[in-house]
């Protein structure tokens, strides 16, 4: 931690002197300025805390005081004065010093009185932190990435989260976010005191996912012995997230698009409606509109979510992000598994900016995860992600031996590992290599490798 600095402004040089010797034993950084207009100068270089005279030569402390606090109100400021009155301590109190202390002073009591100060904002500041993180852990900072693609995200991610939009359809790749998103939609939303609910539609069984949803009355199946409230009751004023809303069935469709217009629905086994006000998120990782030209997704339905579209990108469409986000999930797991890992090198960090990431941030977040966890050293190397080896990126093809290679013997050698893994089926293996059927019969002749009996 880096020692707090004390900026001393008095105009008796002997007084000056004497706090800055006893301050720099007690091992802060002290500064000194002799009137008012270089105290206000030297505020801007990061002051923690200002001793300061009541008494200067060009204005008074209480003025000095006041401009102080309106630069920043988190530097202290503690009053030295030989003619404190009632009124001028009260005043300046008021205008938010820390503490007033009476000239003759001894400096054990100033050492004393800044240590306390210093201590209280130390404390204070702390707490700040606390409470930021713990009331928003999914702030819109959460969303890392300084690439032209997650400042657009952000910013329409703000101008939803205030909206009073009640549908709203995020679209992206499977890992790009969207449970994320979601969340910082949520909290930083005046729903954000209300609950957040989500329920993934794949991963329920349908008549199970619409009692979830929508609740069931008492006897409404076979197993229905208690009334149940669903989904959209319980987030009541809040918001409920729809994951992979495109795995729903039809019949829920229906009753979905019948919500979403109505604000009402009825409880499965019920004959009257239940209003509620509730913000529905829905997400996909498909095209909806392919789903509906298939006749699988209800038209109505995916108007009427699309009116607010959130697209996520595919990290690919914004690899220069990869190196924040690696770094990111260094301190994260640096966290979590007690590490000090001090980041990636720079020839991990270039080859990961190369990959194709077809996971997306989640593959970033698995692939340190597992590089922390197995890595000895204090930088991250290309060898702790084996995703490099496994999937070279497109840029980089086969590396040339030192000793060089046989073309005829490496081109006979990759056909024959083609119509291996394609069971001798040439079209298949033709496409492993890029070739077409011609091509490849051209080389399986030229091989003699239908009479080794390789080819049907
Ligand atoms: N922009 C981002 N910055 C930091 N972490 C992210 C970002 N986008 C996604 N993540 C993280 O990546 C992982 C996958 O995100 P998630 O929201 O579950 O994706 P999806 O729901 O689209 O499959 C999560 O751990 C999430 O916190
Ligand atoms: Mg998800």
């Amino acid at each position: 931690m880096r020692n707090e600095t004390i900026l001393v402004v008095d105009d008796e040089q002997l007084i000056r002197w004497s706090l800055v010797e006893r301050l720099r034993a007690e091992g802060y950084e002290a500064i000194e300025a002799e009137n008012g207009a270089q105290a206000l100068e030297k505020i801007h270089d990061g002051v923690d805390l200002v001793l300061l005279d009541y008494k200067l030569p060009d204005t008074d402390g209480v003025s000095v005081l006041r401009r102080i606090k309106e630069h920043d109100p988190d530097i202290l400021v503690i009053l030295l004065t030989a003619y404190a009155t009632v009124e001028t301590a009260v005043e300046a109190m008021k205008i938010g010093a820390y503490h007033f202390a009476n000239k003759p002073f001894n400096l054990d009591d100033v050492a004393r009185t800044v240590a306390q100060a210093l201590e209280t904002t130390r404390l204070r500041r702390e707490v700040r932190q606390l409470r930021a993180t713990q009331a928003q852990p999914y702030a819109f900072d959460r969303i890392v990435g300084e690439s032209a693609e997650m400042d657009a995200l952000r910013a329409l991610l703000r101008r939803v989260a205030s909206s009073p939009a009640t549908t709203v359809l995020l679209t992206g790749e499977s890992g790009t976010g969207k449970d994320l998103a979601a969340k910082v939609l949520h909290y930083n939303s005046d729903r954000a005191n209300r609950p957040f609910m989500n329920i993934t539609c794949s991963a329920i069984p349908d008549a199970l996912l619409e009692s979830e949803l929508f609740g069931h009355e008492r006897g409404a199946f076979t197993d229905a012995r208690q009334q149940k409230r669903g989904l959209l009751e319980s987030a009541d004023g809040g918001t409920v997230f729809l994951d992979e809303i495109g795995e729903m069935v039809p019949g829920l469709q229906a009753k979905l698009l019948r919500f979403l217009e109505e604000k009402a629905f009825k409880r499965v086994g019920g004959a009257h409606d239940i209003r509620v006000d509730v913000r529905v998120i829905g997400a996909t990782n498909r095209n909806l509109e392919e789903q509906v030209k298939a006749g699988r997704f209800r038209e109505d339905l995916y108007y009427r979510l699309n009116v607010l579209p959130v697209a996520l990108p595919p990290l690919r469409a914004h690899l220069e992000d990869v190196p924040t986000l690696v770094g990111f999930y260094i301190d994260l797991f640096n966290r979590e598994f007690r590490k000090s890992v001090r980041g990636a090198s720079l020839p991990a960090l270039e080859a990961l900016r190369a990959y194709r990431w077809p996971g997306n941030i989640r593959e970033v977040r698995n692939a340190v995860e597992r590089a922390m966890l197995l890595a000895d050293g204090s930088w991250l190397e290309p060898h702790d992600f084996p995703i490099l080896g496994l999937k070279p990126a497109s840029s980089a093809p086969i590396g040339l031996p030192a000793e060089g290679v046989n073309l005829e013997d490496l081109e006979r050698s990759l056909v024959v590992q083609a119509l291996e893994r394609s069971n001798g089926n040439q079209t298949r293996a033709a496409a492993l290599l890029g070739l077409n059927r011609d091509q490849i019969r051209y080389r399986i002749e030229k091989f003699g490798l239908v009479k080794q009996g390789v080819a049907p």
